[in-house]
């Protein structure tokens, strides 16, 4: 049976060599620029893959100063999927904002998002925000994070 081993780091932890491979991951992954991106700018070009450098990845999604969170699934000892994550308050709760949620084609449909958002929970967290259009983060995030996608507060929101 394949071994699953989920790690968790703080921001301060993660070394260039994993921030390599989470841009890896992401590159070949993540998505596909629709017909429509161009107006995003010259890099979003229709049919080629969405790709983030790990200079990138470093700079936005674990910026200096903020309290961010990796975390990784492993199987077998090949990187599998992973998870950013930065808190903050706002009117005196903490947020837990879900900055990047990728799992590899061929690991998909097993449970690994729901994993890797499982690692992310904390105790003191009061609300928990993921954006997507991908309805399976949104499932896997509902479960998680929450009762039900029909409970979620769009009030804060
Ligand atoms: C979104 C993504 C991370 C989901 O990863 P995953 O490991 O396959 O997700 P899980 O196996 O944990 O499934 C989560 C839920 O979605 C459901 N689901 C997953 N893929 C599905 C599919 N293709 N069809 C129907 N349901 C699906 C699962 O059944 C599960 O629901 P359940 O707990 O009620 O059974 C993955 O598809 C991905 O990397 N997509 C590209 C990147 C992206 O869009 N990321 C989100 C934006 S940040």
């Amino acid at each position: 049976m394949a071994k699953q081993l989920y790690e968790k780091f703080d921001a301060g932890q993660v070394t260039d060599d994993m921030l390599a491979e989470a841009s890896l991951l992401f590159n070949e992954n993540y998505g596909i620029w629709g017909k429509d991106a161009a107006i995003l700018g010259p890099f979003a070009k229709p049919g080629s893959r969405v790709r983030l450098s790990k200079d990138r990845l470093r700079g936005q999604y674990l910026p200096d100063g903020a309290a961010c969170s990796y975390v990784q699934v492993t199987v077998d000892g090949h990187l599998a999927g992973n998870a950013f994550a930065c808190r903050w308050l706002f009117s005196g709760k903490t947020v837990c904002w879900i900055t990047q949620l990728v799992v590899k084609y061929d690991f998909r449909e097993r449970g690994l998002a729901s994993g890797l958002l499982n690692q992310l929970r904390e105790d003191d967290d009061d609300i928990y925000s993921l954006i997507s259009s991908h309805p399976a983060a949104c499932m896997a995030a509902a479960k998680v994070f929450g009762n039900s996608i029909n409970l979620v507060n769009l009030d804060f929101i």
